[in-house]
């Protein structure tokens, strides 16, 4: 199926547990994704773990989302080297639990806050501005149920990941009168990935985020400034096999 056909995706995480799935419902529906990452060998896993979906459709960067020049770097090599940008999906930042609130060395602390709130902010202020006027163009932040609610000893995570979902409302409510579509998906549930050894049968999968994603960045779909909550498999639609 070739819903995406000639449209080009950055899945920013795309190396990551989640957005495996992500690149591969990308690349199965025709379009080119982008996926960089600040480590090689995670880029040649990820190419182990899609098989034989890998293509010339799939372009990987060594690159992050850590500081402005990191951003700015990944949107030149996209510029030059790709040409051209529909969609972004920031599958950034893992999971993490350890220490109540109290006990987080300032260490970890800032260690999450980079790669879970910061990244996500850099990766927005650098490509919004690139896709902001482009019709047909969206920004799809995933988030996870920690942003609901309080998890004890996983309080840098609750916090980072509620921060996130009021990063992307202030860059709804600042792109209003632009044709971008920025949207948030929630998913609640554990995700079930590559290493998850037991998944419960309403873990959504990682390739079911990925088939919603793609749903967000079609011309079937005109969300804009949501945040779809999934709280369990049920619950996602059947859109396109
Ligand atoms: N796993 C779950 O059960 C679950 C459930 C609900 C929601 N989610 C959401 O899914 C998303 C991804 O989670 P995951 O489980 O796939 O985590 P993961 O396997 O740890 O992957 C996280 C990705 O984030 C990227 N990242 C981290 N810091 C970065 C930075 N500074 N600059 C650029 N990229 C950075 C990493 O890129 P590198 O390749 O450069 O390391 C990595 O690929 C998160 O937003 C999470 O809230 C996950």
């Amino acid at each position: 199926m070739s819903i995406l056909k000639g449209k080009v995706a950055l899945v920013i995480g795309g190396a990551g547990e989640v957005g495996e799935g992500v690149v591969r419902q990308f690349l199965t529906h025709g379009a080119t994704v982008v996926v960089p990452s600040r480590d090689e060998y995670r880029i040649e896993q990820l190419r182990n773990h899609l098989g034989q979906i890998c293509c010339d459709r799939l372009i990987t960067f060594q690159a992050g989302c850590t500081t402005e020049e990191g951003g700015h770097d990944l949107r030149k090599k996209i510029e030059n080297e790709v040409g051209h940008l529909d969609t972004v999906v920031a599958s950034i930042g893992g999971w993490w639990q350890g220490e109540q609130l109290s006990q987080v060395p300032l260490r970890i602390w800032n260690h999450i806050m980079e790669n879970s709130l910061t990244a996500h902010f850099v990766a927005a202020k650098t490509f919004l501005p690139l896709l902001a006027d482009q019709e047909g163009s969206c920004y799809i932040f995933l988030n996870g149920g920690a942003a609901l609610y309080a998890i004890p000893t996983a309080g840098p995570i609750s916090i980072t990941a509620s921060a996130q979902l009021m990063l992307k409302n202030v860059f709804v409510a600042e792109y209003e009168q632009h044709p971008i579509r920025i949207n948030t998906l929630l998913v609640k549930t554990k995700i079930n990935t590559r290493s998850q050894p037991n998944p419960k049968p309403y873990w959504i999968t990682a390739d079911e985020v990925g088939l919603y994603t793609v749903y967000l960045a079609s011309p079937a779909c005109d969300l804009r400034g949501e945040t779809i909550i999934f709280n369990e498999r049920g619950e996602i639609p059947i859109l396109f096999e």
